[in-house]
């Protein structure tokens, strides 16, 4: 299905009024032009989460948490962004459009639902009169209880079980092909009872895969003997999306009202298992590799995940490719550690061997991300040696340069630093010596005391750019009509080309409010900075105040920077002969200095 548009994302938010939508889950006080409330999202006696109408973003004082309506409703509804759209849509009685659309654009889904629930009731009868199937449940150590709970079935040795009671009519065919639960017959392929389809799911233990609301999505399938394939799932469809669902979330989130940590598991059986011993925080990816938006909606539920991977070579590769992706998302108050099972178990054999608590244990002493890091680097470079320091040095810089929190990333240089026996400084440069700058980044990653790239000071009075891009977040509507952007995108500063791009947003097409600016940045790397700078204080009262305040920032900033450039060729001049192209540059600079009437501020 196409991405949802982002003029659509405007609209909403334009219709949206947070205050509405925080007001009907918390209960907000009017204070002054903002509402506050005691934060839904950590515990507290006195009201420091305050919700700006003017702004349409929250924000609390005690805890940091911010954002905007959409946000909220992510956060405090536990949805992904999807659901959240189409919730506050429902609210606004707007139907959700879709970019390109060939899978029938904004086709309702409901029936899709209700024939995935069917199913699932159908293949959970089905278990009843099939012995061999429940046989085989309890022979693996489940009982009848945690079947029910996670509604396991089975899916009869037919082609056409599920076929000949739901999908009859063509229209009923058609439900069950979205749904994934049947398979259209290539042309000349054999015979069958319904001409043109087949069930996709025959004699298997079924397994159904539900949405954090706990409607079933899709299911795997396992089969009951040694056969190929050992577990078929659902295809992807406009309902189940592999890469995104954790199986058991929904089982977790019944059995516990909230959830602290989740560990992340390879398989069903393991979730399965390990609820029920009583770990019921337990989930598991779908036999693809943990991707970035499982973290994403692990990190909205939980500040401390742990994986958890078989000791074999596959194992270790999946853990590895977890870690990878884990990397962009550490923070401050997120916990992300590795454990390791040793050869030939899994988290089912394991647990049902030895017991939850030995198995919690295990828990207890897994690997931080550093050390699960470290390690891995030091096993494939051999730090004892010059050349063997320098591979690691390559290894970790892709790495280390992904993670977010400067503070996280400092503290893991310096532990690096520790392992291959260099001065934390020395490393961080090294770390940073191979690194471009990054293209857009408010707050660019820096390594300990590693010297900045040769353009002039960044602070100051603040740093101007930083100031610049905040009234822009907070005062939207000072974007139009600013100075000489033309001037300004040549400034070779951090920070400059995020500002150049949002001038240039909002002079094309403002939006509404501070909220609907950050919809904009959602998917891209700045919304983090974008949103934290929303969150913060602002002394500026109004647009035009803010208008004038960029105006003064960009005229400083191409000033500033003309000097750099003045002053480093006017002592190149002073060691080695320039070249005409420099002599004319500086003939020019020297020219706009001299007629500039404004003062350029001393460094
Ligand atoms: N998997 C899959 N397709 C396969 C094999 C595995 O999708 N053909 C996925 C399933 O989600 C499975 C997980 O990978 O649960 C782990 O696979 P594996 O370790 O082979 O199976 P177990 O979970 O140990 O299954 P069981 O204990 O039932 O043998
Ligand atoms: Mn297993």
């Amino acid at each position: 299905m196409g991405r949802i548009p982002q003029h659509f994302i405007d609209e909403l938010i334009a219709r949206t009024d947070i205050i509405e939508v925080i007001g009907s889950r918390v209960q907000l006080k009017r204070a002054g032009r903002e509402y506050k409330a005691c934060c839904p999202f950590h515990d507290e006696k006195t009201p420091s989460f305050t919700v700006s109408a003017d702004k349409q973003f929250y924000h609390c004082f005690g805890c940091g948490a911010h954002g905007t309506a959409l946000g909220f409703v992510m956060e405090y509804d536990h949805l992904g962004f999807v659901e959240a759209v189409e919730d506050l849509a429902a609210r606004a009685g707007l139907e959700v459009p879709r970019e390109g659309g060939s899978a029938a654009p904004s086709q309702p889904h409901d029936e899709v639902y209700v024939a995935l629930e069917r199913a699932a009731l159908f293949f959970r009868q089905s278990l009843g009169g099939e012995p061999k199937a429940r046989e085989y449940l309890s022979k693996r150590g489940l009982t009848q209880e945690i079947v029910q709970r996670f509604g396991i079935g089975f899916a009869p040795a037919r082609w056409d079980a599920l076929l000949d009671r739901y999908g009859t009519t063509d229209d009923e065919q058609q439900v069950l092909l979205r749904a994934g639960l049947i398979i259209e017959r290539q042309p000349d392929a054999g015979r069958g009872a319904s001409p043109g389809f087949y069930d996709r799911f025959r004699d298997r233990v079924m397994f159904p895969i539900r949405d954090t609301r706990g409607r079933t999505i899709g299911f795997g399938g396992r089969v009951l003997d040694g056969s190929e394939p050992k577990y078929l799932n659902s295809p992807e469809t406009e309902l189940f999306h592999k890469g995104r669902e954790l199986y058991g979330l929904f089982e977790c989130r019944q059995a516990t009202r909230s959830i602290q940590r989740l560990l992340v598991v390879e398989g069903y059986m393991d979730v399965v298992s390990l609820h029920q011993a009583g770990i019921t925080y337990a989930v598991a990816t779908l036999g693809t590799a943990t991707t970035p938006e499982h973290l994403q909606r692990i990190f909205r539920l939980v500040g401390e995940v742990v994986f958890c991977f078989d000791g074999d070579r596959a194992g270790r590769a999946a853990a590895w490719r977890a870690l990878e992706n884990a990397v962009g998302e550490v923070k401050q108050g997120r916990q992300v550690r590795f454990l390791f099972l040793p050869e030939g178990h899994d988290p089912d054999t394991l647990v049902q061997e030895e017991g939850a608590e030995a198995f919690e244990a295990r828990l207890a002493s897994a690997l931080p991300l550093s050390d699960y890091l470290i390690r891995e680097l030091s096993a494939r470079s051999d730090p004892t040696s010059v050349d063997g320091r320098a591979k690691l040095v390559e290894l970790a810089r892709p790495l280390i340069r992904r993670i977010p929190s400067d503070v996280y990333r400092e503290l893991l240089v310096a532990q690096l630093a520790e392992t291959v026996r260099m001065a934390p400084a020395r490393l961080a440069e090294l770390l940073q010596s191979g690194e471009q700058a990054p293209a857009s980044r408010v707050e660019p990653p820096r390594f300990g005391r590693a010297p900045r790239p040769a353009a002039g000071p960044v602070t100051g009075r603040g740093n101007l750019v930083r100031q610049a891009i905040s009234l822009l977040v907070h005062h939207p509507a000072a974007g139009s009509g600013v100075g000489d952007v033309e001037a300004l995108a040549r400034v070779d500063r951090p920070g400059v080309p995020l500002l150049v791009e949002l001038l240039a947003q909002l002079r094309e097409d403002p939006p509404a409010s501070t909220a609907g600016l950050l919809e904009r940045w959602r998917d891209r790397p700045d919304y983090g900075p974008l949103s934290r700078l929303a969150a913060g204080e602002c002394l500026v009262p109004d647009a035009e105040a803010a208008a004038a305040e960029v105006r003064s920032a960009i005229e400083r900033l191409v000033a500033e920077d003309a000097l750099v450039r003045l002053q480093a060729l006017q002592e190149k001049a002073g060691q080695a002969p320039l070249t005409p192209e420099e002599k004319a540059e500086l003939q020019a600079l020297i020219r706009a200095r001299a007629q500039s009437t404004r003062a350029v501020p001393a460094k």
